[in-house]
């Protein structure tokens, strides 16, 4: 299912328009991360695509559906939307009853909730807390919750805002392996991210706004060698592409793997 952004423009009520003349299309299926400086118009860009915010001029289409004229309760059926602050988002006291709350909604029966969100659950790594109240949780536990709840609606296009704040190593790798398995199975995965190597381990296209525009749109590893345009956004390309670089590496590489395939052929003998 595509996603279409079409010229548009935002503004708040209060008239400061947040976003410019912004223009791209998202295939299904793609994996893309967008990057950018605190306040560049990320989260108010993505709200645009579960409806929650409707563009000022421009319009925005999911599949055949303008978000114009359907309902955020509509478009949450093809749109999974992961708030970038978990409390906007919890409003159960249980964390199985929040699970629960998207799947009972589309009419499933018991048996079938009780699948879709023990799946959910387990898939975060959360198993063990269904019985919890939310908010005995850690903010990164309660962000899975509240992750959960985004994958129990199974919906073919997730926007995760800002998924990897405060995980730790372990809930990073879960997340990452997450994300995989998701585009495995033909999801569209959009994500914010202040993170960069994940961005260039989970993600094949990065998008970078600033000031409400879109500065660069491209394959991932094109965009992380553009080191003085990121520059221009405040933003450093991943730990392993700058250490490629000042190794002098032939290559821009972006992950520990590829970093490691392009060390090893500088140590190759010559012949
Ligand atoms: N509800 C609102 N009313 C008015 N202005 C807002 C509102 N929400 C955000 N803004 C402003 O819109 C601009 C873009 O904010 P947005 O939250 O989209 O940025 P962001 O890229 O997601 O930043 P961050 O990385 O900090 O999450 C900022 O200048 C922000 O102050
Ligand atoms: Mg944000």
């Amino acid at each position: 299912m595509k996603i279409s952004v079409n010229d548009l423009h935002f503004a708040y009520p209060n008239g400061v328009e947040v976003l410019r003349e912004l223009s791209f299309e998202i295939s299904s299926g793609e994996r893309v991360a967008i990057i950018g400086q605190n306040g560049a118009g990320k989260s108010t860009l993505v709200k645009h695509f579960n409806g929650l915010l409707k563009p000022s001029r421009g319009f925005v289409t999911i599949g055949d559906w303008d978000t114009q004229s359907h309902t955020v309760a509509q478009m949450a059926q093809r749109v999974g939307f992961l708030f970038q602050n978990p409390d906007e988002q919890i409003f159960k006291r249980r964390v199985f009853d929040e699970v629960a709350f998207g799947p009972s909604n589309l009419g499933l029966s018991p048996e079938e909730i009780e699948r879709h969100v023990s799946a959910a659950l387990s898939r975060v790594g959360l198993s063990d807390m269904r019985e919890m109240h939310p908010y005995d949780l850690l903010p990164a536990r309660r962000k899975l919750v509240a992750l959960a709840s985004v994958l129990a609606m199974e919906t073919p296009i997730l926007v995760l805002d800002e998924p990897t704040i405060g995980q730790d190593g372990r809930g990073l790798a879960r997340l990452g392996a997450l994300i995989d398995d998701l585009t495995q199975q033909g999801k569209t995965i959009i994500t914010i991210s202040h993170d960069m190597d994940f961005c260039a381990e989970h993600f094949e296209r990065i998008m970078v706004m600033k000031q409400g525009r879109m500065l660069i749109d491209g394959a991932t590893h094109d965009v992380f060698a553009r080191f003085e345009l990121l520059a221009e956004a405040f933003l450093e390309p991943p730990q392993m592409t700058r250490l490629g670089r000042a190794l002098g590496l032939p290559e821009t590489v972006t992950t520990v793997n590829e970093f490691l395939g392009a060390y090893a052929k500088t140590r190759e003998p010559r012949h």
